[in-house]
């Protein structure tokens, strides 16, 4: 809808009616205002003589037919050609293309940024289902932990910690410390020997998620005599184990025997932590055992997280620059609906990474994961370019 008023407000700037040049004179100022409009009155047919340079890389009509060379067709003219002027100028990096750029003057990039944008949409390719987002895939990856963890990170093997409802960073933190052998434990470090990086931040996304319930193996401490010694733990770990600092993980209806056994870690520095070496220095084996019955029989509380969001929710959010259903109607953002899949996330992942620069793009690529990336790519890829256009003259 949005893409018509543009193109119909293009057509009407041209033939001199100004009412509905609006998205255009609202989104552009100055010198990029006078651009765009002399963009629009260029004849498309100029531009395709410099197109059969292009031919074996963008395709016929710019429909690229190699997975990492974006589809050119359809996309805004103003888009195409500041492009091209960034590869020209070094703003954006890519030898190929700086190579090409650098070749052109500045009509050749106006018309073949006009040819271009003349040209049909490409299709969009059919993906299927998306991908599992990063709980959903960590949900998979933890059917491996089940045995010891329990079915949602809540444990009924005394000695093994729960892990529903832990913060993500705990988590994190821990596993690496698995892989690496910083904290020693031949279970865990066999059991997480397979997994990547990105496999890690899904499976602590899925714990995180999951309620967590008291355990039912609360030891034979005394905990009223653990309440005492628990004051001394209450600023870091909460009045009753469930901690309000992100960096602090709750104890409240942990597993008494893994609680006790970490705390004696910590005493015995097997279990290596600066902040948690002097709170436990004092402690006898009595107090331990009081303790992890008093946290054990606490009721944890699910920290308030955000829930990751899936596809269509960053969707909706990319869609406020991109246009709805990624179809733009605004000449600073390309068109992302039938792009290629690996180019948008390759796109994403160079923004994220600061190889291609836009502030916008940046702050929005910097919280995705690898797994959002992907989905999103097959997202895009997947939707229609539902092209809504003024007939052609
Ligand atoms: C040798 C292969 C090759 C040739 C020839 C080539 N391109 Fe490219 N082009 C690429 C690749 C690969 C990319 C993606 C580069 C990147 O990731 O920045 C690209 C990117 C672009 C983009 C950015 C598109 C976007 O969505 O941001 C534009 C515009 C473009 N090319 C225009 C042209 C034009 C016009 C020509 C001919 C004059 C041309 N290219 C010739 C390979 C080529
Ligand atoms: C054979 C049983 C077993 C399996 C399988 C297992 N774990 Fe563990 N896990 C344990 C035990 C026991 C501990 C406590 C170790 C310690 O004292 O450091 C633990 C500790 C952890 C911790 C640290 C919790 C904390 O509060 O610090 C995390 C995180 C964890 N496991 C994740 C996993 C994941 C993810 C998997 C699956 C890939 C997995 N575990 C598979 C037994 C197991
Ligand atoms: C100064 C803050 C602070 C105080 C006080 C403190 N802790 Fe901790 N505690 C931490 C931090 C931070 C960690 C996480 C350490 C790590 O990653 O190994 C931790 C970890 C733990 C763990 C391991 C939890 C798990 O899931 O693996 C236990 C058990 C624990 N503390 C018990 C206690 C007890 C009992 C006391 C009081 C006697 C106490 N702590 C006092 C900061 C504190
Ligand atoms: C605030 C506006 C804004 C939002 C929101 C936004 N983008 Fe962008 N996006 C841009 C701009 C501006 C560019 C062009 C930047 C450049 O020149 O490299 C761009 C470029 C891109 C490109 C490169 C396309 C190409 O043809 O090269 C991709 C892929 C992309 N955005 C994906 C996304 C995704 C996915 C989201 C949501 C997670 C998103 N964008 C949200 C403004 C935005």
């Amino acid at each position: 809808m949005k893409r018509m008023m543009f193109t119909i407000g293009l057509l009407a700037m041209i033939a001199g009616c100004s009412d509905e040049s609006e998205v255009t004179s609202k989104a552009l100022t100055g010198s990029d205002r006078t651009l765009a409009a002399k963009l629009a009155q260029i004849d498309p047919a100029a531009g395709q003589s410099i197109a059969a340079w292009c031919v074996g890389c963008h395709g016929e009509d710019g429909i690229s037919l190699d997975e990492n060379t974006p589809h050119l067709a359809d996309q805004l003219s103003f888009y195409l050609f500041k492009q091209i002027k960034a590869y020209k100028e070094g703003g954006r990096d890519n030898p190929t293309m700086t190579a090409v750029a650098r070749s052109l003057g500045e009509d050749a990039m106006m018309n073949v940024a006009a040819f271009y944008a003349s040209r049909p949409p490409p299709a969009e390719t059919p993906a299927g289902d998306l991908g599992d987002g990063p709980v959903e895939a960590g949900r998979v990856l933890a059917a491996e932990c089940a045995g010891c963890h329990g079915e949602d990170g809540n444990s009924d093997i005394p000695g093994t910690p729960g892990l529903a409802g832990n913060l993500p960073a705990d988590l994190i933190a821990a596993m690496h410390a698995y892989k690496a052998g910083t904290r020693d434990h031949f279970l865990m470090q066999a059991a997480l020997e397979a997994f990547s990086l990105e496999d890690i931040n899904n499976i602590a996304l899925f714990y995180a998620v999951q309620k967590p319930r008291r355990t039912e193996s609360p030891g034979n401490g005394d905990p009223v005599a653990g309440r005492r010694v628990a004051r001394s733990c209450a600023a870091c770990h909460g009045e009753d184990g469930n901690s309000s600092d992100p960096n602090t993980p709750g104890l409240a209806g942990e597993d008494a025997e893994y609680l006790a056994v970490a705390t004696k870690a910590y005493l015995d520095g097997t279990r290596d932590y600066m902040m948690m070496k002097h709170p436990v220095a004092a402690l006898s084996d009595r107090d331990i055992e009081n303790l992890a019955t008093f946290y054990a029989i606490q009721e944890p509380r699910l920290q308030t997280l955000r829930r990751p969001l899936t596809a269509e929710d960053w969707a909706a959010r990319c869609d406020r620059c991109h246009g709805e259903n990624g179809v733009s109607g605004d000449p600073r953002f390309p068109s992302l609906s039938a792009q290629r899949r690996e180019y948008i996330a390759d796109a994403l992942k160079a923004y994220r990474m600061e190889t291609r620069s836009s502030s916008m793009m940046r702050a929005m690529s910097a919280p995705l994961n690898e797994t959002e990336i992907e989905n999103l790519a097959v997202y895009y890829a997947s939707k229609a370019r539902a092209v809504a256009t003024a007939p052609e003259q």
